[in-house]
Formats: C-alpha cells, sequence, structure tokens
C-alpha cells in the first residue's frame, strides 16, 4: 500500500530541498500519497496560523511528516519554534531525535540519540518583575524517569543493531539532579544490555571529542540541550550542515514521526537554487527506514556519499541522486 506522507516544505529553502527529497523518494521506487500543509513562519506572517490542534490530528494518522525547514527573520524568536516544531515534537510524542554522522573516508559513522521532549525545552520557568531593574528570569530543565528511560533504551537498541557501544553525554559533575537522574537510569538499563559496551563523557569533554576523535563514537545518548548543541558540531566535523539529517522519532508509533535536515531555512540562499538538498534526502531515507523500505534507504545513502552527485545546484544535485537509485 501507498505511505500517506504529510509535507510541510516551511520556509526559505525549505520547499527547494523538500521536492528533491520527494523526488530521490519516487526514483527509488517507493509508492507513496502526499498530504501538503502550509505552515511556518509565511503562513503566520499571512494569516497568523502557527499550528492548529485539528492538523496535529489529522498527523496521527499520517504515516510519516517531512518536513523542509521553518523560520523567517520578520517573525520573533520563539514564535514558530515554540509554537511549530516543538509543539509536533511534543503532541506527537516524538521523544527520539535520531541524527547520524557519517564521514566514511574519514572513518566517522556515529548517531546521536538526543531527548526531545523534555529538558531545557519542556518550557519551565518564567519571570519575576519584569522590565523592572530588579528583574529575574528562570528556565528549567525537567527530566522524568519515563522520559530518560524511554529515550536511554532506545539508544541502547541502536547500539546493538550497530558497533555495540554507547556513551551517555551529560555534566554529572555540575547538574548534580538531571545528570543523577540520568545517570541511575543509564546505570540500571545498563545491566539488560551486558552485549552493549557504554562509557560516560562530560559535555565539554565531549566537545574536543567531536572535534579531535570523533572516530571513537557508535551511538551517543544525551538530553535535549546538549544534543541540539552536539549536532550541530557533529554536522560541522562530517562534512557539513548542508549533510545533516534527522529522525524525529516516535518509536511507539501512537503518531506520525517526522523527518528534516537539521539545517534551517537559510533565508540569504533562498531561491537562488544553490541550497544543498542532501540532507533533505538523506533524511526522506530515515523515513524509509522507518517505513520498512530499507533497501530504498540503503540505495538513496549509497547515492549521497557517491562524490560524484555533489554537483552545482539544488535541482541538479537531486537529479544526480535520484539517477542512482532505480
Ligand atoms: C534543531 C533546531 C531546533 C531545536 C530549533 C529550530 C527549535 O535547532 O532541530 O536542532 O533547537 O531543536
Ligand atoms: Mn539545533
Amino acid at each position: 500500500m501507498a505511505h500517506r506522507i504529510g509535507v510541510m516544505g516551511g520556509d526559505g529553502i525549505g520547499p527547494e530541498v523538500v521536492a528533491e527529497g520527494l523526488k530521490v523518494v519516487s526514483a527509488a521506487g517507493v509508492e507513496f500519497e502526499t498530504v501538503d500543509y502550509d505552515l511556518g513562519g509565511n503562513r503566520y506572517l499571512r494569516d497568523g496560523t502557527i499550528l492548529p490542534d485539528s492538523v496535529v490530528d489529522e498527523w496521527r494518522d499520517l504515516d510519516a511528516l517531512y518536513v523542509g525547514a521553518v523560520g523567517t527573520p520578520d517573525v520573533p524568536p520563539g514564535v514558530i519554534e515554540r509554537g511549530l516544531l516543538l509543539k509536533m515534537r511534543f503532541d506527537l510524542d516524538l521523544y527520539v531525535n535520531l541524527r547520524p554522522f557519517v564521514l566514511a573516508d574519514a572513518g566517522i559513522d556515529f548517531c546521536v540519540v538526543r531527548e526531545n521532549t523534555e529538558g531545557a525545552y519542556a518550557g519551565e520557568g518564567g519571570f519575576l518583575r519584569k522590565d523592572t531593574p530588579q528583574e529575574v528570569a528562570t528556565q528549567g530543565s525537567v527530566n522524568t524517569r519515563m522520559g530518560v528511560e524511554r529515550c536511554v533504551r532506545y539508544a541502547f537498541d541502536l547500539a546493538r543493531s550497530r558497533r555495540g557501544h554507547l556513551t551517555l553525554v551529560h555534566k554529572t559533575n555540575v547538574l548534580t539532579f538531571s545528570g543523577d537522574l540520568w545517570e541511575r537510569t543509564f546505570a540500571e538499563v545498563t545491566g539488560e544490555y551486558a552485549d552493549v559496551e557504554t562509557a560516560y563523557n562530560h559535555v565539554d569533554a565531549a566537545c574536543i571529542y567531536f572535534v579531535q576523535d570523533p572516530q571513537r563514537y557508535d551511538v551517543i545518548v544525551t538530553d535535549n540541550l546538549f544534543g541540539d548543541i552536539l549536532t550541530d558540531l557533529g554536522g560541522a566535523v562530517s562534512g557539513g550542515i548542508g549533510f545533516a539529517s534527522s529522525a524525529n522519532l516516535n518509536p511507539a508509533r501512537t503518531g506520525a514521526s517526522m523527518f528534516e535536515p537539521v539545517h534551517g531555512s537559510a533565508p540569504d540562499i533562498t531561491g537562488k537554487g544553490i541550497a544543498n538538498p542532501t540532507a533533505a534526502i538523506l533524511s526522506a531515507a530515515m523515513m524509509l527506514d522507518f517505513l520498512g523500505e530499507d533497501a530504498a534507504a540503503d540505495r538513496i545513502r549509497t547515492a549521497c556519499a557517491d562524490p560524484a552527485t555533489q554537483v552545482e545546484g539544488t535541482v541538479a544535485i537531486g537529479d544526480a541522486i535520484a539517477a542512482r537509485v532505480g
């Protein structure tokens, strides 16, 4: 049966790269039908719509969501991020943000499993005495045993299916409450995965290893904010953000999972036809993995890794990859 995919091109270069991703999925012989959603910064500026609950309800019944990028410089920070992207992650319970980094020539091949529904992103906090000299702002980090454990378990399962090595990244020497919860949960689950070797890095040390020795990693599991920062660094050391793909997963499959490149809407190059669609195409491959289309996903990854596909221009790159996946 054809997969039903909700498509949100979004803002800036989003629609340009998503078009190439869908072109490649078709070329790989996967049958799908799309439902388009016009949402993002531009839609918000036009009529104030961000993400109606009725749309989230429609999404629950789809097989997957494929997203380009959202955000425009004219909208204040947080409006689209919280109202659209984070709402999507929270409401659909997309509790794993999976971000792979591969640079075969350099021996780099690791995944970051980023907790995607809690931590500093939860929205806990507020102002006191706002706009006075005594103003106070707090922004808490929310860590639940259930939320940490399900994410850690996903990471152990993933490590088991790969090279059998899992590193917890946190800052347990300073974040003694949340770090302790993560550490204890990790230690308890470790007992069930005797075949997986484990390690621990403080997040600052992990930044050094990302730059100097990323080959040491197989799977990393970390909290939401550390994962956000580390995965930009991961992209930078493994071919650039033009290759960084991601999956926002609901492994329990109680709602559609969402697939998008790590990069943003890049308003500076919008409409010029020069954005690299490879990250979006690799995100489509992750979507196909999740939909059980493993063979097509592998063909797409192989084509993306072929230097011959890295030609000039968004459409030309999409065509070069599409020509190799049939
Ligand atoms: C990402 C992005 C988002 C995040 C922003 C746009 C809310 O940076 O997906 O990494 O911080 O999670
Ligand atoms: Mn980010």
